[in-house]
């Protein structure tokens, strides 16, 4: 835990296994409180400036959910233009960063620009979460999303995770395997439109990674194999891209594995029917439910909260 005190999570690359595996034991610990829906006092000098950038339902509520189950406080605004950085001011990320560690404690953001919460960060004495920054990546989704695999299979090494959606945009598919390369014989496949497949920078740090990536041209070429289904928005801008081939429905899963379960970081399009919900194969509605639990667990390990 005193390695975590003070530390920013800015991207899962910093993130070593080992304090993956402490973020997971520590959530198991704080789990009671959300199942519970009970409260504690271990954070309860402690204050969050929920910055948010950009829209949000999931990230930013289970942040401050998870910052007030652990009895702090939060502050924000509703919409980031009603701040002076969202202005017309624009007041840069250095000067609100040296500002706002005057109020808080610690800063959970999100943030349309790539690496603003690395900027925020290099201005802020007080630890930094990246709650989504641009089409670069979301760490906080990765970690959930492992946390609720691995709550279902027990484990991370060898599994093999189909991921469906958008990989040029979508910053949690970069996220997600970063965060899968960290375990032992993992594999990813990934199925998207011609256009947006992986961009080559993500590709190379998987090779250097020693994760086994591959790109798959249909969802019938490894839907057999997979233990994980990773459901995306494929873009609902584009009439040009047929959808169907990327969409996730109970009849496609017949001929997957009986013990394949479905994950989606939410919202949902048409990506994902509506049909499968209610399945033994449905993790999605399990997703934030880990989310609040993953939260907490890092707003305690950075501030070097006792569990
Ligand atoms: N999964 C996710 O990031 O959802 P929100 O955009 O609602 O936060």
């Amino acid at each position: 835990v005193a390695s975590f005190k003070n530390r920013d999570v800015l991207s899962i690359l910093d993130l070593s296994r080992k304090d993956i595996e402490c973020i997971f034991a520590t959530a198991d610990k704080l789990e009671y409180l959300v199942t519970k829906r009970k409260r504690n006092t271990i954070l309860k000098d402690k204050i969050l400036g929920s910055l948010f950038f950009q829209s949000s339902t999931r990230t930013r509520l289970s942040f401050e959910s998870a910052m007030q189950r652990l009895g702090g406080t939060v502050i924000g605004w509703a919409e980031a233009k009603q701040s002076r950085a969202g202005d017309s001011y624009q007041e840069t990320l250095a000067d609100t960063a040296r500002v706002v560690q005057s109020y808080a404690d610690v800063i959970a953001m999100r943030h349309p620009n790539n690496g603003a919460p690395e900027e925020f960060a290099k201005w802020a004495e007080i630890p930094v979460i990246n709650g989504g920054d641009g089409t670069n990546e979301h760490p906080t989704q990765a970690l959930l999303d492992l946390y609720t695999i691995k709550k279902d299979k027990g484990r991370i090494d060898g599994l093999k995770v189909l991921m469906i959606g958008d990989m040029v945009t979508e910053r949690v598919l970069h996220s997600l395997p970063y965060a899968l390369a960290k375990f032992e014989d993992t594999s990813v496949y990934s199925l998207a439109p011609k256009g947006l497949r992986m961009p080559k920078e993500y590709r190379d740090e998987f090779r250097k990674l020693n994760l086994h990536y591959e790109e798959v041209e249909s969802m019938e070429d490894v839907i057999k194999d997979v233990d994980v289904i990773y459901s995306c928005t494929v873009v609902h801008n584009r009439h040009d891209i047929t959808k169907e081939p990327y969409r996730v429905t109970l009849k496609k899963l017949k001929s997957a594995r009986s013990d394949v379960i479905v994950l989606n970081p939410l919202p949902r399009l048409d990506e994902l029917a509506e049909d499968v919900d209610d399945t033994p194969y449905q993790r999605y509605f399990h997703q934030p439910l880990n989310g609040v639990i993953i939260r907490m667990a890092l707003f305690a390990l950075v501030l070097g909260a006792k569990v």
